[in-house]
């Protein structure tokens, strides 16, 4: 189990630009991809790989090839919005989708649709939200991912408030956490602070 806060300078900048209340729609997708896109490369290191013999013009030698098998779950709707930016590094990745909003109120998960690779439990599953800041949804999400016996699953978001943090690490401690960025906290309304807003909307420019 580890919470692991990517500090590099080219995500700096770009969650930079996504913060930014001056950001329009097409530049914040654009941005939050290519976030996606770079915090993969991270989050995959410990995959496993295969070997294999390849021959070189030159010679034989000892080659190698992924060898896990992956499935990518957004929790819609803003996770839809890293998906293109990780099936770039992992173009042969099934892509599940589990449908989980907060409620406005109570801040409690709701639940409304899921549609998974049928060979999920085979599969290393890198769920994926750009926002985690109770934790309910990602919490909730990933019960659900257990229900299907899937055993391998990484988190990945692009900002986490300690609160969100706390709470997945308690209920699913094997799992562990790819964050861009740990901010200060949440405000009265749930929203993580400093944060960026409403990621769904700002993606789908609903507001
Ligand atoms: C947002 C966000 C997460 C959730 C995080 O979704 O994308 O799924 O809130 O909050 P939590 O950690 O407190 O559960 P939202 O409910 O706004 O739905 P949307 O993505 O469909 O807009
Ligand atoms: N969901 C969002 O989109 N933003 C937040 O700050 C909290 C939950």
């Amino acid at each position: 189990m580890a919470v692991i806060e990517i500090n590099h300078p080219l995500i700096q900048h770009k969650l930079t630009i996504l913060r930014s209340v001056e950001t329009d729609t097409k530049s914040f997708r654009e941005n939050l991809n290519e976030i996606a896109k770079l915090m993969t490369y991270e989050a995959t290191k410990g995959l496993k790989v295969d070997e294999y013999e390849v021959t070189t013009p030159l010679m034989k030698m000892k080659g190698y090839t992924l060898g896990e098998k992956v499935a990518i779950v957004p929790i819609l709707r803003a996770g839809l919005g890293m998906v293109d930016g990780i099936l770039d590094l992992l173009p042969t990745a099934k892509v599940g989708h589990i449908g989980v909003y907060r409620d406005e109120k109570t801040l409690e998960p709701v639940y409304y649709y899921c549609k998974l690779p049928e060979d999920i439990s085979l599969r290393k599953v890198i769920v994926i939200d750009p926002m985690l800041a109770t934790g309910g949804s990602a919490v909730a999400a990933i019960n659900y991912l257990r229900e299907f016996k899937v055993k391998d699953i990484i988190f990945m978001c692009l900002v986490a408030a300690p609160e969100g943090l706390s709470k997945l690490l308690n209920k699913h401690p094997e799992v562990d956490i790819y964050t861009a960025k740990i901010d200060q906290g949440l405000n009265e309304n749930g929203y993580i602070y400093p944060g960026l807003g409403d990621c769904g909307d700002r993606i789908f420019g609903t507001k």
